[in-house]
Protein backbone atom coordinates (compact mmCIF):
# COMPACT_ATOMS: atom_id res chain seq x y z
CA UNK A 1 0.00 0.00 0.00
CA UNK A 2 1.14 3.99 -0.80
CA UNK A 3 2.30 6.22 2.42
CA UNK A 4 0.08 9.22 2.63
CA UNK A 5 2.79 11.52 1.65
CA UNK A 6 2.76 9.45 -1.25
CA UNK A 7 -1.06 10.15 -2.44
CA UNK A 8 -0.70 13.44 -1.32
CA UNK A 9 2.06 14.10 -3.57
CA UNK A 10 0.61 12.38 -5.90
CA UNK A 11 -2.40 14.15 -6.28
CA UNK A 12 0.12 17.65 -6.28
CA UNK A 13 -1.98 18.07 -2.37
CA UNK A 14 -0.19 21.33 -0.89
CA UNK A 15 -0.07 23.08 2.03
CA UNK A 16 -1.87 25.79 0.38
CA UNK A 17 -4.95 23.00 -0.33
CA UNK A 18 -4.98 22.15 3.26
CA UNK A 19 -5.47 25.75 4.32
CA UNK A 20 -7.93 26.58 2.03
CA UNK A 21 -9.94 23.32 2.83
CA UNK A 22 -9.55 24.83 7.09
CA UNK A 23 -11.03 28.21 5.72
CA UNK A 24 -13.82 25.92 4.00
CA UNK A 25 -14.77 24.46 7.39
CA UNK A 26 -17.15 26.80 8.51
CA UNK A 27 -19.45 26.94 5.50
CA UNK A 28 -19.12 23.34 4.85
CA UNK A 29 -20.17 23.05 9.25
CA UNK A 30 -23.11 25.00 8.62
CA UNK A 31 -24.39 22.29 5.70
CA UNK A 32 -23.16 19.27 7.27
CA UNK A 33 -26.20 17.77 8.37
CA UNK A 34 -27.56 17.84 4.80
CA UNK A 35 -24.44 16.32 3.42
CA UNK A 36 -24.57 13.90 6.32
CA UNK A 37 -28.29 13.33 5.73
CA UNK A 38 -28.42 13.11 1.73
CA UNK A 39 -25.14 10.25 2.20
CA UNK A 40 -27.72 8.16 4.67
CA UNK A 41 -31.01 8.41 2.37
CA UNK A 42 -28.67 7.09 -0.53
CA UNK A 43 -27.53 4.55 1.85
CA UNK A 44 -30.84 3.37 2.76
CA UNK A 45 -32.05 3.02 -1.15
CA UNK A 46 -29.46 1.21 -2.15
CA UNK A 47 -29.96 -2.85 -1.20
CA UNK A 48 -27.10 -3.54 0.69
CA UNK A 49 -27.83 -0.22 3.52
CA UNK A 50 -31.00 -1.23 3.52
CA UNK A 51 -30.86 -4.78 4.41
CA UNK A 52 -27.86 -4.13 6.98
CA UNK A 53 -28.90 -0.80 8.69
CA UNK A 54 -32.66 -2.02 10.13
CA UNK A 55 -31.67 -0.66 13.45
CA UNK A 56 -32.18 3.07 14.67
CA UNK A 57 -29.06 2.95 16.63
CA UNK A 58 -27.31 1.58 13.88
CA UNK A 59 -28.06 4.50 11.37
CA UNK A 60 -27.79 7.22 14.23
CA UNK A 61 -24.19 5.97 15.00
CA UNK A 62 -23.69 5.59 11.59
CA UNK A 63 -24.69 8.90 10.75
CA UNK A 64 -22.67 10.57 13.46
CA UNK A 65 -20.00 8.31 12.26
CA UNK A 66 -20.15 10.01 8.29
CA UNK A 67 -20.37 13.38 9.79
CA UNK A 68 -17.35 12.91 11.76
CA UNK A 69 -15.63 11.78 8.50
CA UNK A 70 -17.14 14.63 6.34
CA UNK A 71 -16.18 17.28 8.93
CA UNK A 72 -12.68 15.80 8.82
CA UNK A 73 -12.06 16.65 5.80
CA UNK A 74 -11.99 20.47 6.37
CA UNK A 75 -9.79 19.99 9.98
CA UNK A 76 -6.22 20.29 7.88
CA UNK A 77 -4.70 17.31 10.16
CA UNK A 78 -3.80 15.31 7.03
CA UNK A 79 -1.54 13.25 8.64
CA UNK A 80 -1.08 9.19 9.76
CA UNK A 81 -3.78 8.81 11.75
CA UNK A 82 -6.09 10.58 9.13
CA UNK A 83 -5.05 8.25 6.83
CA UNK A 84 -5.39 5.30 9.11
CA UNK A 85 -8.92 5.95 9.96
CA UNK A 86 -9.26 6.25 5.77
CA UNK A 87 -8.06 2.89 5.63
CA UNK A 88 -10.41 1.41 8.74
CA UNK A 89 -13.19 2.54 7.24
CA UNK A 90 -12.71 1.39 3.46
CA UNK A 91 -11.88 -1.71 5.42
CA UNK A 92 -15.73 -1.58 7.41
CA UNK A 93 -17.00 -1.91 3.62
CA UNK A 94 -15.37 -4.61 2.30
CA UNK A 95 -16.26 -6.03 5.33
CA UNK A 96 -20.00 -5.05 5.10
CA UNK A 97 -20.12 -6.18 1.88
CA UNK A 98 -20.51 -2.92 0.15
CA UNK A 99 -20.11 -2.52 -3.00
CA UNK A 100 -17.12 -0.38 -4.74
CA UNK A 101 -19.39 0.92 -7.19
CA UNK A 102 -22.13 2.33 -4.05
CA UNK A 103 -19.11 3.69 -2.39
CA UNK A 104 -17.82 5.74 -5.54
CA UNK A 105 -21.58 6.82 -6.15
CA UNK A 106 -22.49 7.84 -2.41
CA UNK A 107 -19.00 10.32 -3.27
CA UNK A 108 -20.08 10.99 -6.30
CA UNK A 109 -22.82 12.75 -4.36
CA UNK A 110 -21.27 14.35 -1.64
CA UNK A 111 -19.27 15.60 -4.51
CA UNK A 112 -22.39 17.45 -6.23
CA UNK A 113 -23.54 18.52 -3.23
CA UNK A 114 -20.11 20.31 -1.79
CA UNK A 115 -19.33 21.68 -5.48
CA UNK A 116 -22.58 23.62 -5.22
CA UNK A 117 -22.30 24.90 -2.01
CA UNK A 118 -18.94 26.34 -2.64
CA UNK A 119 -19.90 27.85 -6.17
CA UNK A 120 -22.40 29.67 -4.22
CA UNK A 121 -20.34 31.44 -1.88
CA UNK A 122 -19.61 35.23 -2.49
CA UNK A 123 -16.38 35.44 -3.88
CA UNK A 124 -14.53 36.15 -6.66
CA UNK A 125 -14.47 33.03 -9.27
CA UNK A 126 -10.90 32.69 -9.00
CA UNK A 127 -11.23 31.82 -5.21
CA UNK A 128 -14.29 29.50 -5.91
CA UNK A 129 -12.64 27.63 -8.66
CA UNK A 130 -8.87 26.89 -5.78
CA UNK A 131 -11.70 25.85 -3.35
CA UNK A 132 -13.41 23.76 -5.76
CA UNK A 133 -10.12 22.43 -6.88
CA UNK A 134 -9.06 21.52 -3.25
CA UNK A 135 -11.88 20.37 -2.43
CA UNK A 136 -12.14 17.91 -5.09
CA UNK A 137 -8.68 16.83 -4.10
CA UNK A 138 -8.88 15.99 -0.34
CA UNK A 139 -12.60 13.97 -1.73
CA UNK A 140 -10.53 12.43 -4.54
CA UNK A 141 -7.81 10.99 -2.20
CA UNK A 142 -10.45 10.12 0.49
CA UNK A 143 -12.21 7.52 -1.93
CA UNK A 144 -9.11 6.50 -3.00
CA UNK A 145 -7.48 5.13 -0.08
CA UNK A 146 -11.20 3.97 0.95
CA UNK A 147 -10.89 1.76 -2.51
CA UNK A 148 -7.58 0.49 -2.05
CA UNK A 149 -9.06 -1.74 0.37
CA UNK A 150 -11.17 -3.33 -2.08
CA UNK A 151 -8.12 -3.34 -4.65
CA UNK A 152 -6.33 -5.28 -2.06
CA UNK A 153 -8.74 -7.61 -1.04
CA UNK A 154 -9.31 -8.38 -4.70
CA UNK A 155 -5.25 -9.17 -4.95
CA UNK A 156 -5.43 -11.16 -2.29
CA UNK A 157 -8.41 -13.21 -3.57
CA UNK A 158 -6.98 -12.79 -7.20
CA UNK A 159 -3.91 -13.90 -5.70
CA UNK A 160 -4.47 -17.39 -3.89
CA UNK A 161 -6.91 -17.90 -6.74
CA UNK A 162 -3.97 -17.34 -8.95
CA UNK A 163 -1.65 -19.39 -7.47
CA UNK A 164 -3.98 -22.67 -7.16
CA UNK A 165 -4.81 -22.05 -11.31
CA UNK A 166 -1.01 -21.81 -11.63
CA UNK A 167 -0.31 -24.80 -9.99
CA UNK A 168 -3.02 -26.86 -11.94
CA UNK A 169 -2.14 -25.38 -15.24
CA UNK A 170 1.97 -26.11 -14.28
CA UNK A 171 0.46 -29.57 -13.53
CA UNK A 172 -1.55 -30.12 -16.88
CA UNK A 173 1.14 -29.07 -18.59
CA UNK A 174 3.90 -31.42 -17.08
CA UNK A 175 1.58 -34.14 -17.55
CA UNK A 176 0.49 -33.74 -21.12
CA UNK A 177 4.49 -33.68 -22.34
CA UNK A 178 4.74 -36.75 -20.16
CA UNK A 179 1.92 -38.09 -22.03
CA UNK A 180 2.89 -36.73 -25.50
CA UNK A 181 6.49 -38.71 -24.78
CA UNK A 182 4.87 -41.98 -24.15
CA UNK A 183 2.59 -41.62 -27.43
CA UNK A 184 5.55 -40.99 -29.25
CA UNK A 185 7.32 -43.82 -28.08
CA UNK A 186 5.00 -45.83 -28.62
CA UNK A 187 4.65 -44.58 -32.44
CA UNK A 188 8.31 -45.15 -32.70
CA UNK A 189 7.41 -48.71 -31.36
CA UNK A 190 4.67 -49.82 -33.56
CA UNK A 191 6.59 -48.02 -36.34
CA UNK A 192 9.08 -50.35 -35.90
CA UNK A 193 6.85 -53.35 -35.48
CA UNK A 194 5.08 -52.94 -38.74
CA UNK A 195 8.36 -52.71 -40.65
CA UNK A 196 9.07 -55.96 -39.15
CA UNK A 197 5.47 -57.39 -39.89
CA UNK A 198 6.98 -55.93 -43.86
CA UNK A 199 10.17 -57.94 -43.61
CA UNK A 200 8.07 -60.94 -42.51
CA UNK A 201 6.01 -60.63 -45.48
CA UNK A 202 9.36 -59.85 -48.39
CA UNK A 203 10.11 -63.48 -46.31
CA UNK A 204 7.41 -64.51 -47.76
CA UNK A 205 8.42 -63.33 -51.16
CA UNK A 206 11.80 -65.05 -51.10
CA UNK A 207 10.61 -68.29 -49.97
CA UNK A 208 8.59 -68.59 -52.73
CA UNK A 209 4.86 -67.74 -52.23
CA UNK A 210 4.59 -64.82 -54.45
CA UNK A 211 0.53 -64.24 -54.73
CA UNK A 212 0.60 -63.75 -50.99
CA UNK A 213 3.99 -62.16 -50.29
CA UNK A 214 3.50 -59.25 -52.84
CA UNK A 215 -0.22 -58.62 -50.98
CA UNK A 216 0.81 -59.24 -47.49
CA UNK A 217 3.80 -57.11 -48.04
CA UNK A 218 1.79 -54.18 -49.92
CA UNK A 219 -0.65 -54.27 -46.88
CA UNK A 220 2.20 -53.98 -44.33
CA UNK A 221 3.91 -51.13 -46.32
CA UNK A 222 0.60 -49.29 -46.20
CA UNK A 223 0.16 -49.79 -42.25
CA UNK A 224 4.00 -48.21 -42.27
CA UNK A 225 2.72 -45.27 -43.95
CA UNK A 226 -0.11 -45.02 -41.77
CA UNK A 227 2.48 -44.96 -39.34
CA UNK A 228 4.50 -42.24 -40.56
CA UNK A 229 1.68 -39.75 -41.16
CA UNK A 230 0.53 -41.00 -37.69
CA UNK A 231 3.95 -39.38 -36.64
CA UNK A 232 4.10 -36.32 -38.57
CA UNK A 233 0.60 -35.34 -37.16
CA UNK A 234 2.25 -35.89 -33.52
CA UNK A 235 5.02 -34.17 -34.70
CA UNK A 236 3.32 -31.14 -36.42
CA UNK A 237 0.58 -30.93 -33.32
CA UNK A 238 3.52 -30.74 -30.84
CA UNK A 239 5.08 -27.62 -32.67
CA UNK A 240 1.63 -26.63 -32.21
CA UNK A 241 -0.08 -27.40 -35.37
CA UNK A 242 -3.95 -28.47 -35.44
CA UNK A 243 -4.70 -31.62 -34.39
CA UNK A 244 -5.61 -33.74 -37.60
CA UNK A 245 -8.32 -36.58 -36.96
CA UNK A 246 -7.94 -37.51 -40.39
CA UNK A 247 -4.90 -39.49 -40.11
CA UNK A 248 -6.60 -41.85 -37.21
CA UNK A 249 -9.32 -42.74 -39.60
CA UNK A 250 -6.81 -43.67 -42.11
CA UNK A 251 -5.53 -45.60 -39.73
CA UNK A 252 -9.09 -48.04 -39.83
CA UNK A 253 -9.32 -47.89 -43.38
CA UNK A 254 -5.83 -49.16 -44.30
CA UNK A 255 -6.45 -51.67 -41.07
CA UNK A 256 -9.25 -52.92 -43.21
CA UNK A 257 -8.12 -52.70 -46.60
CA UNK A 258 -5.29 -54.82 -45.31
CA UNK A 259 -7.55 -57.29 -44.05
CA UNK A 260 -9.86 -57.54 -47.47
CA UNK A 261 -6.50 -57.95 -49.50
CA UNK A 262 -5.66 -61.07 -47.36
CA UNK A 263 -9.22 -62.01 -47.14
CA UNK A 264 -9.31 -62.12 -50.87
CA UNK A 265 -6.01 -63.65 -51.47
CA UNK A 266 -7.27 -66.68 -49.88
CA UNK A 267 -10.64 -66.40 -52.59
CA UNK A 268 -13.08 -66.15 -48.81
CA UNK A 269 -16.42 -65.83 -50.82
CA UNK A 270 -17.78 -65.82 -46.89
CA UNK A 271 -20.01 -62.87 -45.44
CA UNK A 272 -16.88 -61.42 -43.87
CA UNK A 273 -15.72 -60.32 -47.11
CA UNK A 274 -19.24 -58.79 -47.21
CA UNK A 275 -18.84 -57.35 -44.40
CA UNK A 276 -15.12 -55.64 -44.90
CA UNK A 277 -16.00 -54.07 -48.37
CA UNK A 278 -19.31 -52.43 -46.47
CA UNK A 279 -16.84 -51.47 -43.45
CA UNK A 280 -14.57 -49.49 -46.30
CA UNK A 281 -17.24 -47.72 -47.49
CA UNK A 282 -18.72 -46.72 -44.51
CA UNK A 283 -14.97 -45.37 -43.41
CA UNK A 284 -14.10 -44.05 -46.59
CA UNK A 285 -17.56 -42.03 -46.45
CA UNK A 286 -16.00 -40.78 -43.10
CA UNK A 287 -12.74 -39.88 -43.86
CA UNK A 288 -13.95 -38.21 -47.06
CA UNK A 289 -16.19 -36.45 -44.92
CA UNK A 290 -13.58 -35.48 -41.95
CA UNK A 291 -11.32 -34.52 -45.33
CA UNK A 292 -13.52 -32.07 -46.54
CA UNK A 293 -13.82 -30.14 -42.98
CA UNK A 294 -9.77 -30.09 -42.67
CA UNK A 295 -9.59 -28.92 -45.79
CA UNK A 296 -12.36 -26.10 -45.19
CA UNK A 297 -10.44 -25.03 -41.65
CA UNK A 298 -7.14 -25.40 -43.42
C1 LIG B 1 -18.86 8.56 0.93
C2 LIG B 1 -19.16 7.35 1.19
C3 LIG B 1 -19.20 6.75 2.57
C4 LIG B 1 -18.58 7.15 3.71
C5 LIG B 1 -17.65 8.31 3.88
C6 LIG B 1 -18.94 6.23 4.74
C7 LIG B 1 -18.50 6.32 6.01
C8 LIG B 1 -18.68 5.34 6.98
C9 LIG B 1 -18.10 5.36 8.28
C10 LIG B 1 -17.22 6.47 8.83
C11 LIG B 1 -18.48 4.24 8.90
C12 LIG B 1 -18.13 3.80 10.31
C13 LIG B 1 -16.85 3.00 10.22
C14 LIG B 1 -16.38 2.51 11.57
O1 LIG B 1 -17.19 1.93 12.32
O2 LIG B 1 -15.20 2.72 11.85
C15 LIG B 1 -19.29 3.49 7.98
C16 LIG B 1 -19.87 2.28 8.24
C17 LIG B 1 -20.76 1.69 7.41
N1 LIG B 1 -21.13 2.10 6.16
FE1 LIG B 1 -20.46 3.66 5.19
N2 LIG B 1 -19.79 5.29 4.21
C18 LIG B 1 -19.97 5.57 2.89
C19 LIG B 1 -20.76 4.89 1.99
C20 LIG B 1 -21.50 3.81 2.33
C21 LIG B 1 -22.39 3.16 1.44
C22 LIG B 1 -22.62 3.56 -0.01
C23 LIG B 1 -22.96 2.14 2.13
C24 LIG B 1 -23.97 1.14 1.71
C25 LIG B 1 -24.55 1.11 0.55
C26 LIG B 1 -22.42 2.17 3.48
C27 LIG B 1 -22.73 1.30 4.46
C28 LIG B 1 -22.09 1.25 5.68
C29 LIG B 1 -22.34 0.24 6.68
C30 LIG B 1 -23.30 -0.92 6.56
C31 LIG B 1 -21.51 0.51 7.78
C32 LIG B 1 -21.39 -0.27 9.06
C33 LIG B 1 -22.39 0.29 10.04
C34 LIG B 1 -22.38 -0.52 11.33
O3 LIG B 1 -22.42 -1.73 11.26
O4 LIG B 1 -22.36 0.11 12.39
N3 LIG B 1 -21.54 3.20 3.54
N4 LIG B 1 -19.42 4.19 6.83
Amino acid sequence: MRSFKEIKEHYNFTDEDAQRLVSLKPVMESRDQEIAGALSSYIMSTIIGARLLTEDARRTHLFEAQQQWFLAMFEGNYNNKYYEKLIKIGIVHVKKAVDAHSLNRAVNIIRSLCVDILYTQKKPAEEILADILSFEKILDMNLDVMTSSYIEEEIRNYSSLYRIKSALVDFSEKFLQSANLVLVLALIGLTLGAIALFLTDIQKLFAGDLENGIISALGSLLIIWVMIELMNTEIYHLKGGKFRISVFVSVALVAVLRETMIAALKHDQSVMMGYLIAAILVIGFVYWIIMQGEGRTG
